[in-house]
């Protein structure tokens, strides 16, 4: 490609488009595709951000033609989309989509898929280049990388780039996430890799590193000396959904503490990146990650529940173990806290709270700064009773922004000192709504920028966080909570222990 002389290759304003290429879905039949994949695809096309050489194959083991496939993706495209549906844009997208069926012990299936490959670079002018996506159980990694090593696909010439994309889980624990790492790097080269953590893809996330790091007010407070306790919590009003299976072997701490929330306090924790580059970002996480340590009393810091039947949004929601699928003694959690440190100079002594539960009173993410009161308030104790620690909370979902919570005098002719909110709106400051995490990560998949994808180490530092806890709690009964709760008692007696509460979202 001829550089454009009129344009510094490193601003990052002007959008960048991927060079011709190929996304091959493996598992193109499932919930996420649908939900999410395929939908950010035509986002992605709609706002012009896909080559115009692209095509998009689907393989799974139904017996669909092209047609059937075209029609499906159709759908979930239609259903799910975040922009404005154009009927011409999809019509420009299903000229160029291809669906191959087969098994993934299959080898003619994926002889067969290697020759659409090849097809599509003549035919549609891919340049060989192609990203393939695992939304597939991970039992079944081993075998389609297998395949993929065989046909040759996964190798990455001078003249084409071959990526392949991995979600989470990555394993159950430190053990199985070595193995599955070792897999996949004896396979793809690990500049090829990219682990989806669909948080990483969310706008407000990202905003983290633009708040602490391109601002002057906030950094010089952002340490032990003036921060109380962090709290990072991730509620769900949902409760699993048609997600048994995959639950009952999970549960909360290994779905989200394991990957979510250590990345939110890593992003949260870490040290100015050298440069705002893959490579440095993820240095500065992987050392806030390898920093963390758990409480030496687990019994009092680490919490896990199960809901039982209760309100939510005034119906009646089931208990877990009545779900569709779980075991009727099922020992699964979900919900978790626990209260970690990060044993760096900038944090020492500074608890960070996490906690995530399912069937909550409603769905929220936030991190939010608890600061530590003034040394001395020159009021008297009866002027500054409503007057609670400053906060600063960052708002990743719903309603994205960020709050200020600080004392103010009340009007009239006393003192009397009240806290009160200063909030800043994503949706009031800006007139563009914020990309789908998923639209995000394809399109940094398709272009190459790792920026956003945790590296081995992260995923396998963060196991080394949850091992322990998973090995305290095995055999043990989580704490029941009623769905529409905000967690189980235990959890607010963790904080109240330590004279702290957890903060109403
Ligand atoms: C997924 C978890 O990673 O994140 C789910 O597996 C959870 O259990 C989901 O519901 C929540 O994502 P979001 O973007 O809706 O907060």
């Amino acid at each position: 490609m001829i550089p454009n002389p009129l344009r510094d290759p490193r601003d990052r304003r002007l959008p960048r488009v991927p060079e011709p290429c190929a996304l091959v879905v493996f598992g193109i039949t499932g919930d996420l595709a649908r939900k999410k994949l395929l939908p950010a695809v035509y986002d992605l096309a709609n706002r012009g951000l896909l080559p115009t050489n692209f095509a998009l194959l689907g393989f799974a083991r139904r017996d669909w033609g092209d047609q059937d496939f075209a029609e499906l993706a159709r759908e979930a495209a239609r259903n799910a989309a975040r922009t404005p549906w154009r009927e011409e844009v999809w019509e420009r997208l299903a000229g160029s989509v291809r669906f191959v069926q087969g098994a993934f012990d299959d080898d003619n299936a994926f002889d067969e898929l290697a020759a659409a490959l090849g097809d599509l670079e003549s035919s549609h002018g891919i340049g060989g280049n192609a990203a393939f996506y695992l939304s597939i159980p991970p039992a079944m990694f081993p075998v389609v990388l297998k395949q993929m090593e065989r046909t040759g696909m996964a190798e990455s010439t001078r003249d084409r780039w071959r990526r392949v994309v991995v979600e989470k889980p990555f394993g159950t624990d430190l053990a199985s996430s070595r193995e599955l790492n070792e897999l996949v790097d004896s396979v793809f080269s690990a500049d090829d890799v990219f682990r989806i953590d669909h948080y990483l893809g969310k706008e407000t996330v990202q905003n983290l590193m633009a708040l602490r790091f391109a601002n002057e007010l906030f950094e010089p407070v952002w340490n032990g000396h003036h921060v109380d306790s962090v709290q990072i919590t991730m509620a769900e009003d949902v409760g699993i959904g048609g997600r048994a299976g995959f639950y009952e072997k999970t549960g909360a701490a290994r779905d989200v503490l394991q990957n979510h929330l250590l990345q939110l306090l890593a992003l949260t924790a870490m040290e100015e990146p050298v440069e705002f580059s893959a490579d440095e970002i993820r240095t500065e996480k992987l050392k806030v990650l390898r920093a963390v340590s758990l409480p030496e009393d687990l019994r009092r810091f680490a919490v896990r529940g199960q809901y039982e039947q209760g309100w939510l949004a005034g119906q009646r929601a089931k208990g877990y173990r009545q779900e569709d699928g779980v075991a009727e003694d099922s020992a699964t959690e979900t919900y978790a806290a626990v209260r970690l440190g990060v044993e760096t100079r900038r944090w020492a002594g500074v608890p960070f709270y996490l906690r995530t539960g399912k069937r909550l009173p409603r769905r929220v993410t936030e991190i939010a700064l608890v600061f530590k009161r003034a040394p001395h308030l020159p009021f008297a104790d009866t002027d500054t009773e409503e007057l609670g620690n400053n906060q600063l909370v960052v708002r990743v979902q719903p309603d994205e922004g960020v709050t200020l919570k600080f004392g103010s005098k009340v009007p009239g002719s006393v003192m009397e000192v009240r806290d009160v909110s200063m909030d800043f709106l994503y949706g009031e400051q800006f007139t563009e709504t914020s990309p789908e995490a998923y639209e995000r990560l394809l399109l940094d998949v398709l272009l190459g920028d790792a920026t956003l994808f945790p590296r081995n180490a992260e995923v396998e530092a963060s196991w080394a966080v949850i091992d322990p806890l998973e090995e305290f709690w095995a055999g043990s009964t989580p704490e029941p909570y009623r769905a529409g709760e905000w967690g189980p008692r235990a959890a607010d007696e963790m904080l109240a222990a330590e004279g702290r509460r957890w903060r109403r979202p």
